[in-house]
């Protein structure tokens, strides 16, 4: 497994093991462990964790070569980056590998490529496709705990704000519902047009990013693409903005450009490092501009309301491939809606909330084309 390892992970994992897995894991980001979750997970008889939060880029591939060296059957991603070291530097793997599951959005995003391409070979669940994983997950998740982190980490109050969220996807969504419920002013960026046009059908202002940076207090990138944020944006932006990433990978907001432009640099707060100007407008970025609800350094990631069902889908995902692996042909499968529905109802179940099924009457109904007035 390559996941964020904090707590609700390490639910997850014990789970597996408890099930019979041996399970290595380490992280899917430098700055997203939390050490004592790893050195817990560590000292289980069935579980060996590598991760370490602040490792560098070195540390970091090396502790996924250590998890490969398990010689995997199963693989857990977020993002991606194990599946492409085993097809990278370990092929001679493939064959023993019954499948995988993927967790986010990314990660799924590159899967499919790899797969369309033809050098995908092995099965793998696209997790976070799945209406139990995405509807909650991306939207609520990255919502509340973006927001939540971004206001603890600054101590500022999100009312009158101009909060600019490039990207109107699921976690875009859930980001501008959330700001605009805590009585900011929402400006939506995108590139897809009729997400565009959603977001101004919800109320909120949409304008491309040149003109967002003139009036942003707060700037939240989710859209998991690269320079969402560069040199022609900063140029424009007012004096003391927050600058927050909560897509997968540190390139949205582009801290090379940023840097260049910058004269001083300094620690305005832990966890956000101001980046001044020649001509004294500072830019404060959170979080080294790594997804900043993981990554910072009070972040507790998503709440465990949403990541029990996340995970939930991962679990059910691994069984399904630990009984029935062999009946997946290699490249990115959805989750079964069966599976879907189990994780659905089993939460309802947990909730105490019921819900109606459908009368034999009405499910004849709703399969029928034979009715009409
Ligand atoms: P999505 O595909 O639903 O949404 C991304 C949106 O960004 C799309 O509407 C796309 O048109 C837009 N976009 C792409 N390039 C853009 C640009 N240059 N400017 C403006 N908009 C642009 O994806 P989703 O599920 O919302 O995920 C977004 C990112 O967040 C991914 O990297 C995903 O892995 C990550 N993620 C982060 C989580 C967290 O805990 N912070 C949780 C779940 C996903």
């Amino acid at each position: 497994m390559a996941m964020h390892v904090e707590a609700k992970t390490a639910n997850l994992v014990e789970l597996l093991a408890e099930g019979g897995a041996e399970v290595a894991i380490t992280g899917c980001n430098p700055l997203s462990t939390h050490d004592d979750v790893s050195a817990a997970l560590d000292s289980h008889p069935r579980i060996t964790s590598y991760a370490e939060r602040g490792v560098d880029d070195e540390a970091y591939y090396a502790d996924i070569e250590a998890v490969i060296g398990h010689g995997p059957t199963l693989t857990v991603d977020d993002g991606m980056d194990m599946v492409a070291a085993i097809h990278d530097s370990h092929p001679e793997l493939i064959d023993s590998i019954v499948g995988g599951c993927e967790e986010t959005t990314t990660g799924v995003h590159r899967l499919r490529a790899m797969d369309a391409d033809g050098e995908l070979r092995y099965p793998v669940f696209a997790v976070n496709d799945t209406p139990m994983k995405t509807l909650f997950d991306n939207v609520h998740g990255t919502g509340e705990s973006a927001l939540a982190t971004i206001a603890m980490t600054t101590n500022l109050s999100w009312a009158g704000k101009t909060v600019v969220v490039a990207g109107y996807g699921y976690c875009g969504k859930g980001v501008a519902q959330k700001a605009a419920g805590q009585n900011a002013n929402v400006v939506v960026t995108e590139v897809e047009p009729r997400r565009a046009l959603e977001a101004h059908m919800v109320g909120y202002d949409v304008m491309p990013m040149r003109e967002a940076s003139e009036v942003g207090d707060v700037f939240i990138t989710t859209t998991g693409n690269r320079d969402v944020i560069t040199r022609e944006h900063f140029e424009r932006m007012e004096d003391g903005v927050l600058l927050a990433n909560a897509g997968h990978f540190d390139v949205e907001v582009n801290l090379d450009h940023l840097s260049d432009m910058a004269v001083d640099r300094y620690e305005a707060r832990d966890g956000v490092e101001a980046y001044e100007l020649s001509d004294g407008r500072r830019l404060n970025v959170l979080a080294e501009g790594r997804l900043v609800n993981l990554a910072a350094p009070i972040a507790l990631g998503h709440p465990v309301e949403v990541m029990d069902q996340s995970f939930g889908v991962q679990a059910v995902c691994v069984r399904e491939l630990a009984e029935n692996g062999s009946a997946y042909d290699p490249g990115v499968h959805d989750v079964p809606d069966d599976l879907d529905r189990e994780v659905a109802e089993i939460k309802l179940d947990a909730e105490g909330v019921e819900f109606d099924s459908l009368t034999e009457a009405q499910a004849e109904y709703m399969d029928s084309w034979d009715h009409g007035t």
